[in-house]
């Protein structure tokens, strides 16, 4: 792909040497609300959206999408895709209760958390909520927590762990013996029978295997081994799938040189073989799940930031920044790769090497390291790019900076979705002890 059409599929131009982003001017924008800040657009999120929907459709006609909330929490967003069909899967009891004050209904929640307390359970009973557990003593805990209730235990999902894993980096890799998700092979066939002994009535099964994958060759093995475990459970116990989910994981293009993921051939890959069993009359008639975050949100937002420092150490040129891995932590967290681009062009012609870094107390805080770009100036604005997902959902207010506003673009026109925090949001719910007063 050539930076050119890199930069259109994420709704990027420069006019007049100024970059615009969703139509509207990056520079104004910068001015007129402040930085740094997340700027999000939502036809992006309903055109990846509908990428998918469409490609399930081709794949496999009784389907749903889960999107991923923990990549972008934002009601506005949640509202956009439950607008969109979309349903929602969520990690916690906290995610649970967003979805639900975005409006969604509870039949449209899955919940696929780990390390459940009982707490957990309970929440998702009392809300009608379906939950996918990893592991089997869970299993036991939430079969004693319906009874208390005297509530009807009516359907159960576990999480198979597949052992083959991938991602864009070792801690977003979520299947193999040594990670925490998920049951291993050996003991399926234990969990689900006792899952009917103890009186669920139906069932679903879940795998994901990792986050940030783009090259579809990793769905294989484990797609293969997935569907083996469907037809076991199904021959040796009987059971009839409701819901057969996939999992998210789906990567995006970070990098200018880098494709975007083949939806044809990950549908090929996940979906065809699947579609044969599920003609062959022996899974039942399962709705197909897919669970994607970032493949929805991430490439629908940047983040602008002002330039405050520029430092020439002698060794090194640095560009500082307003915004920081408080702001956005992946580059820190991951080493991952955001493409950073200046809102103005203004000169050029003089292309130099920066450090991009942000105001946090720590030397790990560089966002992008040894980059190319046009002379910076004090005071320009930069752009980084794909910051919807797990941007401000992994953000933090360390060094006591508070979090940065939200904005929407729809059609031209601009919603603020998120105030910024205050400095009494800082110290909100401390508690100063009499003592010490
Ligand atoms: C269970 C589960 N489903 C879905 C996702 C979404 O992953 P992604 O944003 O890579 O699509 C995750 C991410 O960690 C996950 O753990």
């Amino acid at each position: 792909m050539n930076y050119i059409d890199w930069l259109d599929r994420k709704d990027l131009e420069y006019r007049d040497g100024n970059l615009y982003f969703a139509n509207l001017n990056t520079l104004e924008i910068a001015k007129k609300f402040g930085t740094p800040i997340y700027v999000i657009n939502e036809q992006k999120i309903r055109e990846r959206y509908r990428e998918l929907k469409d490609t399930l459709n081709l794949g496999y006609k009784r389907n749903k999408i889960y999107y991923a909330i923990k990549s972008n929490t934002n009601l506005s967003i949640l509202k956009i895709l439950v607008s969109e069909g979309s349903s929602l899967d969520c990690s916690s009891t906290g995610e649970i209760y967003t979805c639900l004050k975005s409006g969604v209904s509870p039949d449209r929640i899955i919940y696929t958390g780990n390390m459940f307390t009982n707490n957990d359970f309970k929440f998702a009973i009392d809300n009608n909520v379906l939950t996918n557990l990893d592991s089997y003593s869970q299993l036991i805990r939430l079969a004693k927590i319906y009874e208390k209730k005297g509530k009807d235990k009516s359907i159960i999902s576990f999480r198979f762990n597949p052992e083959f894993g991938a991602g864009h980096h070792p801690h977003t890799i979520t299947a193999g013996k040594e990670i925490k998700f998920g049951i291993l092979e050996n003991q399926m066939i234990k969990a689900y029978t006792k899952a009917k002994e103890l009186g669920f009535k139906k069932f679903g099964i879940h795998q994901h295997i990792g986050s940030g994958i783009i090259d579809t060759k990793n769905y294989e093995n484990p797609t293969e081994k997935f569907l083996t475990i469907i037809e076991k459970l199904s021959s040796q116990l009987g059971i009839q799938f409701e819901f057969v989910d996939f999992g998210g994981g789906l990567g995006i293009p970070y990098h200018p040189e880098q494709d975007p993921i083949d939806l044809n051939i990950y549908s090929e890959i996940v979906f065809t073989r699947f579609k044969e069993i599920v003609e062959k009359g022996e899974i039942g008639e399962p709705f197909l799940f897919i669970e994607p975050g970032r493949y929805i949100s991430a490439e629908s937002s940047i983040i602008l930031t002002q330039i405050n420092t520029i430092k020439d150490n002698g060794y090194k040129l640095f560009a500082g920044l307003d915004a920081g891995f408080n702001t956005l932590i992946r580059p820190t967290l991951y080493g991952s790769y955001h493409h950073i681009i200046v809102c103005n062009q203004r000169n050029k012609e003089k292309i130099l090497k920066y450090d991009i870094v942000g105001p946090i107390c720590e030397s790990g805080d560089i966002l992008g390291k040894e980059r190319d770009l046009p002379e910076l100036n004090e005071g320009d604005y930069l752009a980084i790019l794909d910051a919807g997902a797990y941007g401000f959902t992994m953000s933090s207010s360390y060094n006591s900076r508070p979090r940065p506003a939200e904005l929407l673009i729809n059609d031209g026109n601009i919603f603020k979705i998120r105030n910024e925090e205050t400095f009494d949001d800082l110290i909100r719910n401390q508690i100063v002890p009499d003592y010490l007063k």
